[in-house]
């Protein structure tokens, strides 16, 4: 089986943007040690249109993903600004009820039984995982189909915004595998679901 696994970058506080979902206060510390990890460690995290940017040369293999999956909210980021296929080094899938038709052939939506898709692809044969990119309504939708948490903490408490995971209150067991901090105070940490 492969992972459905939450990548997601969030304050201290566990907010992963302002109210509408906004990160960019926490963007001044992507840079130094912990830019250079995430180009070398999760280089298929970074949308395409950055890799000239950072320096990340054409065809770096994906490490860890083979797929991403949005909501539309997170995918309307890119769009908005005309970019229909942030990651085309990955497989992509947007969820959504209320866009007919694709704005890029490479990107799949997914308009029904959003779980059920979710389940066909974690029973995929393959060696990489699936990268649930966010944001917070569709995280709460799959949260029991997650089986990984990688958490990068900003060192910045927001005092309200949007939460990791819309969703109601139940605890859900997780166990802590590998943390890593950098010099900037960034802490990235990564959970397994317990089952
Ligand atoms: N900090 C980070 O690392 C990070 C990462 C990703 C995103 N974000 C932020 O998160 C924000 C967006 O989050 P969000 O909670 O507003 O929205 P979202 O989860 O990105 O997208 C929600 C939309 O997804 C569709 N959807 C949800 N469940 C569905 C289902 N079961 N079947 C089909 N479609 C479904 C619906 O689209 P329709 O309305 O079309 O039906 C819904 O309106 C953005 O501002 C983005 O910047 C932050």
């Amino acid at each position: 089986m492969r992972k459905l696994t939450y990548f997601i970058a969030c304050s201290i506080d566990g907010f992963i943007g302002d109210p509408k979902g906004d990160g960019s206060s926490t963007y001044a510390y992507v840079t130094g040690e912990f830019l250079e990890y995430l180009k070398a460690e999760y280089p298929e995290t970074i949308a395409a249109h950055a890799w000239p940017v950072l320096g990340i040369e054409a065809g770096t293999p994906n490490r860890h993903y083979d797929t991403v999956l949005q909501g539309l909210n997170s995918y309307r980021v890119g769009l908005d600004v005309g970019i229909t296929s942030p990651y085309a080094h990955l497989r992509e899938l947007v969820a959504t009820r209320s866009l007919a038709e694709s704005p890029d052939p490479h990107v799949e939506l997914i308009a029904d039984d959003l779980v059920g898709r979710i389940r066909e692809l974690k029973a995929e044969d393959g060696p990489l995982d699936i990268w649930l990119c966010g944001g917070s309504t569709i995280a709460g939708e799959l949260i029991d189909e997650i089986d990984e948490l990688v958490i990068k903490t900003y060192p910045q408490v927001f005092g309200a915004g949007m939460p990791m995971f819309g969703t109601d209150f139940a605890p859900r067991d997780f166990a802590l595998g590998d943390v890593r901090s950098f010099d900037n105070g960034v802490l990235v940490r990564t959970y397994t679901r317990k089952r």
